[in-house]
């Protein structure tokens, strides 16, 4: 158990934490869906318990087992995710790790859609999900003190990550590069830049729960300076 952890440094906080994918429903048998596994959300999540905060985990279908002393609530599509994390504000933290679905299709078939003989491939009209982070930044009735959004980028990280901070006005942005030859989305490590009005911080590859206990341990100085 880390020093820093054990500290207790986030009793009487209250966190809340968004992990892993959406699934977008299109019919009874098939979704849209992502790569995400959860992992990193899962580590963060268990690192702020560790330092005493009261975590609820908000998320979405993934293979790993429930934290222990962590309240988990599962969702499927990125409106239920919305609707979870908003009826667990207030909160002191928000650390949004999710891939939500930026899209569903408009209209949710109650039967299964069928390949039909010779029938052309069907078309999907989108529509666009909320923007979880965005809301809680901008919109909630009690903004947490901490907002920290993750960037899932390809290309021109830094610069894509910060535009995306200031459209979302989170307080950090964790950068990470999801080109699928990193292994980083769905794999167990990652390696992200930490990003905020005040300047970027560069966290080496490592285990996901080893860059969560750094994370937790940047949230304890942001709450203790
Ligand atoms: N996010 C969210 N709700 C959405 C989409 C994204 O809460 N509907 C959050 C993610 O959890 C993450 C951050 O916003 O913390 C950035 O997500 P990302 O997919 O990287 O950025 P987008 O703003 O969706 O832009 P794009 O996918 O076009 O890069
Ligand atoms: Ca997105």
């Amino acid at each position: 158990q880390d020093y820093f952890l054990s500290s207790q440094a986030l009793i009487g906080k209250k966190a809340l934490v968004t992990a892993g994918p959406t699934y977008e429903p299109i019919d009874p048998v098939r979704f849209i869906g992502n790569y995400s596994s959860g992992r990193q959300g899962y580590a963060i999540a268990e690192c702020l318990r560790d330092a005493g905060a009261e975590v609820t985990l908000i998320s979405g279908p993934v293979a790993l087992d429930a934290p222990t002393n962590i309240k988990v609530v599962s969702v499927t599509t990125a409106q239920e995710m919305l609707d979870a994390c908003a009826a667990h504000l207030p909160v002191d933290i928000a650390v949004m790790t999710a891939a939500v679905s930026d899209w569903r299709v408009k209209d949710f078939s109650n039967v299964k859609i069928k390949k039909g003989e010779n029938a052309p491939p069907p078309t999907f009209e989108m529509v666009t999900n909320p923007d979880i982070l965005a809301w809680i930044s901008q919109d909630a009735p009690i903004r947490p003190q901490l907002v920290v959004g993750f960037a899932a980028e390809t290309n021109d990280l830094l610069d894509n990550a910060q535009v995306k901070r200031k459209r979302k006005n989170c307080d950090w942005i964790v950068v990470n590069d999801v080109n699928p030859n990193t292994k980083i989305m769905g794999g167990v490590e990652n390696e992200v830049t930490i990003l905020s009005s005040s300047g970027k911080q560069h966290l080496k590859r490592a285990s996901k729960k080893d860059i969560g206990r750094l994370l937790t341990q940047k949230i304890i100085q942001f709450f203790n300076v």
